[in-house]
This record gives C-alpha cells, sequence and structure tokens, in this order.
C-alpha cells in the first residue's frame, strides 16, 4: 500500500516536470486560488485548528513546500481511501484529482509564481461562527468547561452529557459546535444507550463528529436515527494547545421528525469488531493483520464506511461475501491517519445494496514499525485499550434494513439507471 503512494507521488512528480518545458507555468491568481477556495480554505481560514490560513497569496507563499509535499502524498486535503480500488463515489469527498495535484505540484516547482492579480476569482466568505447550518435546532445538550493548558502536546479526553427527552425522537440532522474552535482538533459525539443490545461497544455508537471543515450531518428525505430517551453523549475530544491557556465546551444540536412521523429508512450504527473479545496485539516492530466478520440477517443499504484504529493504524479494506461465494471489495483506506476520523459517505446510486446472508469483511492492518509516521514508538508492545497509545480495529457502518419489496425496487432503479457498459464506469488506474 505504501508502495502506491510512492508510486502516486512519483508520477505526479514527473508529470510537473516534464511540463515546465512546455506550456506556461500555472500562478497562484489563475491557476491555484480556485482550487485552494474549493478544497482548502474552508479549513484553513482564520479562527480554525488548521495550523495556518491559505486565503491569499501572502498567506500561502511560506508554506508552498509543505503545501507540495502533504498534496503529493494525498495527506490535504485528508482523505485516506485507496481511490483506485472499489467504489469510486462519495458524497463528502474532498480529494483533488490528478490534474489538481500536477498543478499544484507544477506550480511549486516553478517557483510558485502570484501571476496576474486580477486573475483572482472573487473572494469567499465563512458563515458566522453562531450559524447553525441544519437550521433551528430542537434540541441543545452541552458539555461542561474544559481547561486546556497553554504549551504541550496534543490531549484526548471523554466529556459526557445527558439527552434530556422524556421520549425517543427520530432524528433529521445534527451538528457540533465546540465554543472555542482554535483548541478543537475534532469531536466524535458517541450515544451510550440504556438498554443497547449485546454486542454493543460501551463506549457507545457514533451519532456525528466536529473537525474542521465537517459539522454534522442532515439525513436525506424519509431516512433519520432513532434517539433514545436517556441515552447518554460522550463527546471524544481531541485538544491542541494554542500558546494561552483556554476553556472550551462542546454543543450538540438535534433537528427532529414531527412527533408521530417515522422515517422509512431507519439508520442503525453497527461496529465490525474483532469478536469476541476485540483481541488485538501488535508486537514491537511488526506489522499486524486482523479480520472482522458481520453476517447480515436482512437486506441492507451500507450507508457510510468509517474506519477506526488508533496510531499503529495503517490501512483497512471491507469487502462482501456474497451468496454466491465471491467476495467484492467496497472500500479501502491506504494511509490511514489516526488523526482524522473520516467518514466515508457513498453516493446514492453506489451504496452497497446486499442481500440478508452477505457477509461483512473487515482486514485491518497495524503497522508498529518506525515507517509508520505516526508510530510515537516502534519499541512497544502495543494491545487493545481506548487510550491513544493502545490501538483498536473496528469499521463502524450506518445501515438502513430494507424489506424484500423495497430491496428489490432498489436493486431495479439502480439496474435501470446504470444502463452504461461496465467497463465505462471504472475510473482510469494510477498513472505508471
Ligand atoms: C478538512 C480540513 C482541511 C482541509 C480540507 C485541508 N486541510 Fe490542510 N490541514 C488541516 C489541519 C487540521 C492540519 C493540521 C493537522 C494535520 O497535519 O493533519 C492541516 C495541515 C496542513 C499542512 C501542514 C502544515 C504544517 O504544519 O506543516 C499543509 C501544508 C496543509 N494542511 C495544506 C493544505 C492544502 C494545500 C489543502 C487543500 C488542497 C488543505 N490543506 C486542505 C485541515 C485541512
Amino acid at each position: 500500500m505504501r508502495l502506491l503512494t510512492v508510486v502516486l507521488g512519483s508520477a505526479v512528480v514527473f508529470a510537473g516536470d516534464a511540463g515546465s518545458g512546455g506550456a506556461a507555468a500555472p500562478t497562484f491568481s489563475k491557476d491555484i486560488a480556485p482550487i485552494f477556495q474549493k478544497s482548502c480554505d474552508n479549513c484553513h481560514h482564520a479562527g480554525t485548528s488548521a495550523p495556518m490560513s491559505l486565503m491569499n497569496y501572502q498567506e500561502v507563499r511560506p508554506w508552498a513546500r509543505s503545501i507540495r509535499e502533504r498534496v503529493a502524498r494525498r495527506e490535504m486535503p485528508p482523505w485516506h481511501l485507496d481511490k483506485t480500488a472499489g467504489i469510486r463515489q462519495y458524497k463528502n469527498d474532498i480529494s483533488l484529482s490528478d490534474d489538481q495535484i500536477a498543478t499544484v505540484v507544477k506550480w511549486v516547482d516553478s517557483g510558485a509564481p502570484q501571476g496576474n492579480p486580477a486573475d483572482l476569482p472573487p473572494a469567499i466568505k465563512f458563515a458566522p461562527e453562531d450559524e447553525w447550518f441544519i437550521g433551528k435546532p430542537d434540541l441543545l445538550v452541552s458539555t461542561g468547561d474544559f481547561k486546556m493548558y497553554a504549551k504541550g502536546s496534543d490531549w484526548w479526553i471523554d466529556q459526557y452529557a445527558e439527552v434530556t427527552l422524556t421520549e425517543d425522537r427520530w432524528i433529521k440532522a445534527m451538528e457540533i459546535k465546540p465554543s472555542n474552535r482554535r483548541i478543537v482538533h475534532h469531536c466524535v459525539v458517541y450515544a451510550i444507550e440504556p438498554d443497547a443490545p449485546p454486542g454493543t461497544p460501551e463506549s457507545g455508537v457514533q451519532l456525528t463528529e466536529y473537525a474542521v471543515g465537517k459539522y454534522g450531518d442532515i439525513f436525506s428525505e424519509n431516512t433519520g436515527r432513532l434517539l433514545k430517551k436517556g441515552t447518554q453523549l460522550r463527546f471524544d475530544m481531541h485538544y491542541n494547545a494554542s500558546g494561552s491557556e483556554q476553556l472550551n465546551h462542546t454543543t450538540m444540536a438535534f433537528k427532529f421528525y414531527p412527533l408521530g412521523v417515522t422515517p422509512k429508512y431507519q439508520v442503525r450504527s453497527y461496529a465490525i469488531r474483532n469478536l469476541p473479545n476485540d483481541e488485538l496485539e501488535v508486537p514491537p516492530n511488526s506489522i499486524v493483520r486482523t479480520d472482522g466478520y458481520f453476517r447480515l440477517t436482512r437486506n441492507a443499504r451500507i450507508d457510510t464506511f468509517q474506519p477506526h484504529m488508533h496510531m499503529r493504524g495503517k490501512a483497512m479494506t471491507l469487502e462482501s461475501i456474497n451468496l454466491d461465494n465471491t467476495t467484492t471489495l467496497l472500500s479501502s483506506v491506504d494511509h490511514f491517519d489516526f488523526n482524522w476520523h473520516i467518514n466515508y459517505v457513498y453516493a446514492d446510486d453506489v451504496a452497497p445494496l446486499l442481500p440478508a446472508g452477505t457477509v461483512l469483511h473487515m482486514i485491518a492492518v497495524h503497522d508498529n514499525t518506525s515507517a509508520n509516521r505516526r508510530n510515537p514508538d516502534p519499541n512497544m508492545w502495543v494491545g487493545f485499550g481506548e487510550r491513544s497509545v493502545d490501538d483498536m480495529v473496528q469499521v463502524w457502518l450506518d445501515m438502513v434494513y430494507l424489506d424484500d419489496a423495497e430491496f428489490n425496487r432498489l436493486l431495479s432503479e439502480r439496474k435501470a439507471k446504470s444502463r452504461v457498459p461496465p467497463r465505462m464506469q471504472l475510473s482510469p488506474g494510477p498513472p505508471r
């Protein structure tokens, strides 16, 4: 998997070098600013926890080298899928195309010229900090204040808050807002339900997350998720030190379907784990593969895919073992980064539709060698645990169960749409 990244990287460099003799070099004003406005500035502007603003040439220029490196390695924007494998369309895909990457690399290699400011696209504005993008919330749930120290390494902590509902409600949309974005790298909120079925992690099932550039979820029409009365919310917080002591509390906002309305498609979250006991042992200087399985007892549509590992996490693949004993690769993350909790949301037309009896298969790789950039200590023995220095292996899926009639209806709808010869649907593989 690492090899793929390297191959891509060098192919891109080659494209840049080859081009520099021919067509005019790209400029910031004409070629780079439009890419950054669309794919970077949402996170990289003043007041977020991203390390720098990239809104204009003066801000961007000092970072040119680092930008080239991060972009060529496909680490920025954060999107860690192997784009050449499995399902290609995701609703929240923020990655750059091969062409865009080549343009950025070529621009830096040509000395990162500014070009003519008259070529700049119109400036963009971001929504005010206090605006809820889901609209007016029906319920707000807040944690208490947390005090983050001025200097030092990042800090991970769980904060809890009770949901104050007197009856169960169907969620239409949800959003998370920290009071102090500067120090919050990300926050994942989990629901710990009063009567969760056996096999549910004690630490809860994921509801949604906040990270720079991502605030929450609005379910599609007629789709929702149940929030049970008596649920406790666990806010899994990742804080950055910012140079001075800072406070933060985090608020989760919900919008519900009207009382008495039950959405037709009901989203449930599952974690495929290494059962029975989440066993995981990653000896020093080793690479370990782990498999997990989940048999669908009903027809299902899979809406999202989210690998969950910690610092030694390296790669994770999800495949289906079909009723005819073939396998289908659904999604594969090949350069996992624990800093980022990315939930890959399948586009409507490609979300896997799987009949009852299909087995979902998770294949995970942990890399406890020094080749893993995120590894704090390759000589440490690592086992399963909640702390970041321990590790985990789970894949989280949002699923909707479908009865036979609905399942067949969706299948035939999809067949009708995809009357394109199958070969034409494949995107080209990596450059060689
Ligand atoms: C989803 C939010 C997000 C998006 C989109 C994003 N970044 Fe970042 N970027 C961050 C955060 C947060 C960090 C610091 C943490 C890390 O390195 O993972 C970062 C780090 C970086 C760094 C390393 C800075 C350093 O300290 O060395 C560079 C360079 C960078 N981003 C460039 C870009 C460029 C160029 C784009 C667009 C093509 C982009 N980023 C898109 C959030 C984002």
